[in-house]
């Protein structure tokens, strides 16, 4: 087996959404398939977006880094440096209202800045035209069940920002 990936992963969803996610980088799943989080932390992903009573393709899925990592490595900085600005003109076209960065590396990178994820989520920016909210990852909540408490309170926000509440 090589360390190769087999596709781009873009990314997927409705491009009128009002509501985008982004993670970090596709596993092996999402390489397989060319569409980003549909294994285990996919699937916990589908649950957190109907938990607000909305559905996958209501919402778009994108990932920092477009092509799966050897071995799921994190994303080294270069990796960050190249892909970024396909995020960033997905942005751009979207014009979500709201856009959840999920985990460590997509907050950071769209935040620009090294503070943990354990400081920055539970707040919401101002990001371009947009509300960011950190959370947590979900691959992180499968590890960690006990931070689904968080990411619940985040979800509320972001459906109270998109309701108008
Ligand atoms: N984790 C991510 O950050 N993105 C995916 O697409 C899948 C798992």
């Amino acid at each position: 087996m090589g360390l190769g990936r087999q596709q781009i992963v873009f990314g997927v969803g409705n491009p009128n959404a009002d509501l985008m996610f982004v993670g970090e980088a596709p596993g092996a799943d999402e390489d397989i398939k060319g569409e980003p989080f549909v294994g285990r932390a996919g699937q916990l992903l589908t649950k957190i977006i109907e938990a607000i009573d909305m559905r996958r393709e209501d919402v778009y899925i994108a990932n920092l880094i477009k092509c799966r990592p050897p071995q799921n490595r994190n994303p080294e900085p270069d990796e960050v440096e190249q892909c970024e600005p396909f995020l960033l003109r997905q942005i751009d076209m979207i014009k979500p209202k709201v856009i959840v960065a999920l985990g460590k590396f997509a907050a950071q990178a769209l935040l620009r800045t090294t503070e943990p994820i354990t400081k920055i989520r539970g707040r919401e920016f101002t990001y371009r035209d947009a509300i960011l909210i950190p959370t947590y990852h979900p691959a992180y909540l499968l590890r960690t069940p006990s931070a689904k408490r968080d990411v619940w309170e985040d979800m509320k926000r972001v459906r109270a920002i998109l309701t108008g509440e």
